[in-house]
């Protein structure tokens, strides 16, 4: 299993203040920043595109972006963010046409590549490109809006998709995105997840350091068994 790391969901951050925002969120204690990219098509929401990843670059954000695409088609867009500063691409199998061809493109451009699975897409699709990604990056809502609950059934997949990886015996990072907040995050980490994006349970508190802090003593607490 890969080293913990939390990656705030900018979504439910104050755009208005976004520069801002993650300086805070990265001095708080995340590692990583979550870039959710929606086109009111794949997904029934709008949000943010390749300029504003490049804004917080110019801004001086130096930790990991983590683009997840929620767009169709992918692959016209995955050069714009390469360029942008990404540092891990995920999409999403069903909005590209060749699958694999989509991670050799991410790959090419010198991004990590990740595979972002639906609540209901079957593990399967894993089965021809766990040897070729960096991340399986599990959906724990359906995809589009912030603050929904967690969907139970995904810890089972969790233990899938981490049996899955063990096999491979590749350090592909496993990652949850979808109702994730201090009081389930310590299941979620026992199920397999090591990477763990959480928009409102973050943006929305008061303290944003005291959150990530709860969250990373749980996940060590289940990490330590
Ligand atoms: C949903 C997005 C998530 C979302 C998570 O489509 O991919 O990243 O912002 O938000 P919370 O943590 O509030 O469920
Ligand atoms: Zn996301």
């Amino acid at each position: 299993m890969q080293p913990t790391v939390i990656a705030p969901s900018i979504l439910s951050a104050d755009f208005a203040r976004l520069g801002e925002e993650v300086d805070t969120v990265l001095k708080a204690g995340a590692e990583w920043v979550h870039f959710d990219v929606m086109d009111n098509h794949y997904v029934p929401n709008l949000t943010i595109g390749p300029l504003i990843c490049e804004a917080l670059r110019k801004h001086g954000v130096l930790a990991p972006i983590d683009v997840h695409l929620m767009v169709e088609p992918v692959d016209c867009i995955i050069p714009d963010f390469a360029k942008a500063g990404a540092s891990i691409i995920s999409f999403h199998p069903e909005a590209s046409r060749h699958v694999h061809r989509t991670v050799q493109l991410i790959r090419s451009l010198g991004c990590q590549a990740g595979i972002v699975l639906n609540p209901a897409t079957p593990v399967e699709v894993l089965d021809y490109l766990l040897e070729e990604i960096d991340m399986v990056l599990l959906m724990s809502v359906n995809p589009g809006f912030g603050g929904q609950a967690f969907i139970p059934s995904t810890l089972d997949k969790l233990r899938r998709v981490r049996g899955m990886i063990d096999a491979s015996g590749r350090a592909v990072r496993l990652e949850i995105d979808g109702g994730v907040k201090a009081d389930n995050i310590g299941e979620i980490a026992a199920a397999g997840a090591d990477t763990f994006v959480a928009g409102s349970a973050i943006f929305n508190a008061p303290d944003y350091a005291d959150v990530i802090g709860r969250m990373k003593a749980a996940v060590g607490a289940a990490r330590r068994g």
